[in-house]
């Protein structure tokens, strides 16, 4: 059983039949939400999405979180690691995203040089994502190096969401996207980033890339919840790309992706049978295709008639 949205709750496509099952009560995710999982045991659940109809998709599937991270550089703009992509680009797509949100929150990514060069222009960045995005909360990657700039954004009242372990912003220092906190000085090096961030105050803590261990002993220290991705199963949440569990990413996942469809073969069979069709000259059928009533069809073979008649004088008299 499926549900109509009421006028004005569905964004631009309010009369469409939406996903959403009847009777299963969504209430709006929020950051104090967020905290309140943590303290409770319930997992969190995030996943990427990067314009309107997945962020629905995503939105209606209950997910608590959208993060329109920048890994779209790679999942939707091709390219082969997340530093290209710009400010602009992103707010196109968290823009898109916003549309198909009612219930999670939506969290937007802030792209490698837009919080690097000052604290002024972070903060100004970090506006725009909340202002012209809808974006309730924005992330950034690295450690304790960061905190006075999250300080910063976070007391312009936008909430900041820290990003530690496997940053693939920094793949061109770390000299590829490798697991970090390996040894014993770099586990201390994440325990004093995650302790750092905790304290300016961050929503929550992104775990990417790191032992299982380590993102046990960070998720029991700080008081943000810990979301993890390559991470273990110890996190207070997990987030995964979109285009990985669905495998739309032209090669083989990392060992902790789970795949749970095969988007690309569904598309593939669909767009190859569009194609089949159209020149077996299958698609449209009669059922597929629009008509004139039949007085205006009358009408038009009248006319036609009328034309042919004339034509056909036209050319005695000439003969
Ligand atoms: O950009 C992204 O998708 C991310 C997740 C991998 C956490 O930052």
């Amino acid at each position: 059983m499926y549900r109509l949205y009421p006028p004005g709750c569905g964004g631009a496509l309010e009369d469409v039949v939406s996903l959403t099952p009847i009777g299963v009560p969504r209430q709006k995710i929020t950051v104090s939400s967020l905290r309140d999982r943590k303290f409770q045991h319930e997992p969190i659940t995030c996943l990427t999405a990067y314009d309107y109809s997945s962020a629905r998709l995503v939105d209606e599937a209950g997910i608590d979180i959208v993060l329109v991270g920048d890994s779209l550089a790679m999942t939707m703009l091709g390219h082969d690691h997340t530093l290209a992509v710009t400010m602009d680009e992103m707010l196109h797509h968290v823009k898109a995203a916003r549309r198909g949100i009612q219930n999670a929150l939506l969290m937007a990514d802030m792209p490698f040089g837009s919080y690097h060069l000052s604290a002024k222009e972070a903060r100004r960045n970090a506006t725009r994502f909340v202002k012209e995005g809808g974006a309730e909360i924005v992330k950034i990657e690295g450690g304790e190096k960061r905190v006075p700039l999250i300080r910063k954004i976070i007391d312009g009242e936008i909430p900041v969401a820290g990003h530690i372990g496997l940053t693939p912003q920094s793949v061109n220092r770390m000299g590829g996207f490798k697991v970090q906190g390996k040894s014993l000085s770099e586990i201390e090096q994440l325990m004093r980033d995650a302790m750092a961030l905790d304290q300016a105050g961050v929503s929550c803590l992104f775990l990417e890339g790191i032992p299982r261990e380590v993102a046990d002993m960070i998720t029991s220290e700080v008081s943000a919840p810990t979301i993890g991705i390559g991470a273990g199963p110890n996190c207070d949440g997990q987030v995964l790309v979109f285009h990985d569990i669905l495998n739309l990413t032209f090669g083989p996942p990392p060992k902790f992706v789970r795949r749970y469809g095969d988007a690309a073969a569904e598309i593939s069979q669909a767009v190859e049978g569009f194609r089949a069709d159209v020149i077996s000259r299958q698609y449209p059928d009669d059922k597929e295709s629009y008509h004139l009533s039949t007085d205006t069809k009358q009408a038009l073979e009248m006319l036609l008639e009328r034309k042919r008649a004339m034509r056909t004088r036209q050319i005695k008299a000439i003969d």
